[in-house]
């Protein structure tokens, strides 16, 4: 029997308050999610159980307890502290999947401060406006990115610590640098645990948008209520279980559910730090002898791609429970898990503002391959009318993706930008920016964005910062980017370029324009393929017609082309 039982039952007279008493808080309590994950698994008797199973490049393991992770949480508070860092300041990690990653995010919220978690693939410039927006005090890194963070420093006032988690003594380290080890640091028993509380600052998470500067979303302590009962009827996390959750901590589920709904639970859970290889990741499964998989369609994408044959060579048996977030997950890829695994992936739906899962298919409930399915207990999710912001009553009609404000990870702002925070409320709906259509069964299922975020192998990318960023090349004239079809990511990223007088096109640019992008941004928003054109359609007043683009790309109807400047 699942963990949500009967899905039905529980979404009649369904209160957060059931969570809220799992986790023994009440209104006006000291709420703080470094405490919740660590020292109160151990006071419940589990301190000796493990909550970590790290496993590094080439087969280097480390594994840590619930009382490791307490006292290493306690250390890095301690230390941060201890160097002056006050509550509410954020805190950046720059890391790649190691264990600072993992206890570095509990210890920063253990001291009042806000963590700010980024992709350790992001380039110098990616990381210079998201470190600059959310005006960053420290930033924790490691040794082989930490040039990345040298070159912006300067254009950095706020930032005044750069702590380096696997210094090279023999490198001196510079200005506004620390090095520090959890290895060799004194284990802090006692911390003063900061007294945050519901709504204090827990979370920043910076998300892509159409237009503009990416945004901070920004959570609270109050999050864990939805986190952690999402984590038990969703993912339907055990006692026994091992739980492996592929997602980075840059991005919203490897934090949501990549450490809080993990160890909120007691769950121990396993972290790879190696990105996709087929057979690396059975073997991992094997080896630990993982029970429940959170993984993204474009990693079951390139499982299916692999075939059958090569799970045969591993036992899988271990696994009981899978779940799929990021992108639609095609009615094939649950089929072929169905067949190959004996056990379909549940697709999941959610959003970096959301903080926990919204719409999903649960344990013991009739799956309908490529839908979404039904909305968490709790949440009240509708189809609107894109011109009223309406529920659409009749099933089968595509609409806007709405959710009723108030669960408890919901975010609380955009980051220093309440008026595009407020703009994503209409009619009393919050708007996902997504397109869906709903069935007779109140199944959902996903249509498409309603905007021109690039949704890459499950990450966003924003088509206006590719655009500035290939503004920055000197050979760009103008730009535009769209996404284009691919097999495996679903999207990716595709750019239409006009070039300077005096620098030719041809495959050398196109290389050396690509890898500006991949090492200004990232690997993700590199454009996979670069076309060359004499000029860009425009509107009259001068505006790029991306949805032009897209739809060539798409081989899609170009509708309306009247406002065209040309063609
Ligand atoms: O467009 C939807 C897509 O990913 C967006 C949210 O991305 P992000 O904030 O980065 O968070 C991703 C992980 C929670 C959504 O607006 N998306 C997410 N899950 C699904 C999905 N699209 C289709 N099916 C899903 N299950």
């Amino acid at each position: 029997m699942s963990n949500i039982g009967s899905y039905e039952q529980r979404i009649k007279n369904f209160d957060w308050s059931l969570s809220e008493k799992e986790l023994d808080y009440k209104a006006g309590d000291v709420l703080n999610i470094g405490w919740h994950c660590t020292d109160r698994i151990c006071r419940q008797g589990k301190a000796d159980k493990l909550a970590l199973i790290w496993e590094g490049r080439g087969g280097k393991e480390k594994r840590y307890t619930f009382n490791d992770i307490r006292l290493a949480t306690n250390t890095i508070g301690a230390f941060l502290r201890g160097q002056g860092i006050k509550p509410n300041e954020r805190v950046c990690l720059f890391l790649d999947k190691v264990p600072e990653l993992y206890l570095g995010f509990l210890g920063i919220l253990k001291i009042g401060a806000v963590v700010q978690p980024l992709f350790s693939a992001f380039g110098d410039e990616s990381l210079h406006v998201r470190l600059e927006n959310a005006e960053t005090a420290a930033v924790i890194t490691q040794k082989k990115h930490v040039s990345k963070v040298r070159k912006i420093r300067d254009k950095l006032p706020h930032l005044r610590h750069i702590v380096v988690v696997d210094a090279d003594p023999a490198a001196p380290l510079q200005e506004r640098e620390t090095a520090f080890s959890l290895e060799k640091a004194a284990p802090v028993e006692h911390l003063d645990i900061h007294p945050t509380s519901a709504e204090t600052p827990s979370v920043l998470h910076y998300t892509s948008g159409t237009t503009g500067m990416p945004k901070g979303v920004q959570h609270v302590h109050y999050s864990l209520i939805s986190q952690y009962l999402t984590a038990r009827w969703v993912l339907d996390l055990r006692d026994d279980d091992i739980y492996w959750c592929t997602a980075d901590p840059g991005w919203v589920t490897g934090t949501s559910y990549g450490i809080i709904g993990a160890w909120a639970t007691g769950t121990t859970q396993c972290v790879l730090d190696l990105g996709f290889m087929t057979e690396a990741w059975y073997k991992f499964i094997e080896k630990h002898r993982v029970t429940v998989w959170y993984s993204a369609p474009t990693a079951i994408r390139s499982l299916m791609k692999t075939g059958e044959e090569v799970v045969k060579k591993y036992d899988l048996s271990s696994l009981r429970h899978l779940v799929s977030v990021g992108e639609p997950l095609n009615a094939e890829a649950v089929i072929w898990s169905e067949k190959v695994y004996g056990l379909p992936f549940h697709d999941s739906y959610w959003q970096t503002e959301t903080g926990s899962i919204m719409i999903s298919n649960y344990p013991g409930m009739k799956i309908k391959p490529g839908s979404m399915g039904r909305p968490f207990p709790g949440i009240t999710a509708a189809v609107l009318d894109p011109n009223s912001f309406a529920p659409l009553d009749e099933p089968g009609k595509v609409g806007l993706i709405g959710l009723r404000p108030g669960w408890p990870s919901m975010m609380r702002t955009y980051w220093k930008n309440e008026e595009t925070y407020r703009q994503k409320f209409q009619n009393g709906w919050y708007l996902t920016g997504d397109r869906a259509r709903l069935d007779k069964d109140g199944y959902f299922w996903f249509v498409g964005r309603d905007d021109d975020v690039i949704n890459t192998g499950g990450h966003l990318v924003s088509p206006f910062e590719v655009e500035s960023a290939l503004l920055e090349h000197p050979a760009v004239a103008e730009s535009a980017v769209v996404s284009k079809p691919d097999d495996i990511n679903m999207e990716v990223v595709k750019a239409f370029v006009a070039l300077k007088p005096g620098h030719p096109p041809g495959a050398d640019s196109e290389l050396e324009i690509m890898n500006f992008i991949r090492k200004k941004l990232s690997p993700l928003a590199m454009p996979q393929e670069i076309e060359f054109v004499e000029s860009l359609p425009k509107t009259r007043s001068g505006k790029i017609m991306r949805r032009l683009l897209h739809a060539r790309e798409w081989g899609e109807e170009i509708g309306d082309t009247s406002s065209l400047e040309n063609d």
